[in-house]
């Protein structure tokens, strides 16, 4: 079918405003060093919880750090984190909140009723992701923590593929019947060739035993970061649990060695890089070639 001189303008220029977008989002997201993903299959096993204290961690350790609130079903990561800053919306650009030294951005801080549930399909989660992404001045960062949405469906898959993260920390839970799900979701992100870091478990001790996380790392190939024990200091929200508790400290040192053990021996794999370089580089110069 031949296109009308109009319809081939209108497309050139719809080709060429994309392109713009994706060039715009790629500077933008270059100046973000590192990005993580807090990830599990299921719901409630402590991924906003990691992914808060992992950021405030690391903003403790000095290093500046944003935390992107994904899970666009149940968007609490802002909440958790607490400290009440809101991002300011001013000329149609999102200026993170900055709270415990973490500059934070969730979809939920621009849902106009906060109790209205949410269904958000693939195309719907892109468009949104992106635009968010576009938007926000996350400015110059050495870590972006992404709380993700949980699931294999859908939400996670759809903000796996926009945005391209470092590689992800999965969280499990200590039973053994946790584990299946747990396996499920990473053979998921693996299938997408995204990098799992390793295997946190979280709700250690008593009540719920310990040893899932471990087996889970052991039957997967992951290296293992470390447990995170159930403690009844999370209940306390005046601050971030980690900044309060020196035992919870503890296990971020050991999480936080675990992860940055693993960036450098990625670091270490200039094939890898090389070929992820590459292939931005020729993005970039079909970009510029659609402009012209
Ligand atoms: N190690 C822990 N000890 C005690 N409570 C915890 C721990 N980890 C998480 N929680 C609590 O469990 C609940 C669910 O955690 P959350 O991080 O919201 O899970 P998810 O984001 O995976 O749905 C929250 O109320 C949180 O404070
Ligand atoms: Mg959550």
């Amino acid at each position: 079918m031949n296109m009308s001189e109009e319809q081939r303008q209108q497309r050139l220029t719809q080709i060429k405003q994309q392109w713009e977008t994706k060039r715009t989002l790629n500077r933008q997201l270059r100046r973000i060093k590192t990005k993580i993903g807090v990830y599990s299959a299921k719901g409630g096993v402590g991924k906003t919880t990691v992914a808060v204290n992992l950021a405030v961690y690391l903003a403790a350790q000095g290093f500046s750090v944003g935390l992107l609130d994904a899970d666009i079903d149940t968007p609490n990561a802002a909440k958790v984190i607490g400290g009440g800053d809101v991002p300011n919306m001013a000329d149609g650009r999102i200026q993170p909140a900055e709270n415990w030294g973490v500059k934070v951005v969730s979809m939920s801080q621009f849902q106009e009723n906060e109790e209205e549930a949410v269904i958000w399909r693939g195309p719907m989660i892109h468009n949104a992701l992106n635009q968010f992404l576009q938007l926000t001045d996350w400015g110059d960062l050495d870590f972006m923590v992404v709380d993700m949405p949980p699931g294999t469906s859908d939400a996670p898959l759809t903000v796996m593929q926009t945005l391209e993260m470092d590689g992800f920390v999965s969280i499990t839970t200590p039973q053994a019947l946790a584990l299946l799900d747990a396996k499920r979701s990473i053979n998921m992100i693996k299938k997408l060739n995204v990098e799992v870091l390793g295997v946190v478990e979280n709700y250690t001790g008593d009540v719920f035993g310990s040893g899932g996380g471990k087996q889970l790392a052991k039957e997967m190939g992951l290296t293992y970061f470390g447990d995170i024990a159930l403690r009844p200091a999370y209940r306390d929200d005046s601050q971030p649990t980690v900044l309060g508790n020196k035992d919870v400290r503890a296990e971020y040192d050991n999480i936080w060695k675990g992860i940055k053990a693993r960036l450098t021996e990625l670091e270490a794999m200039p094939d890898q890089v090389a070929a992820a370089q590459a292939a931005a580089a020729e993005a970039e110069g079909e970009a510029e070639g659609a402009e012209k």
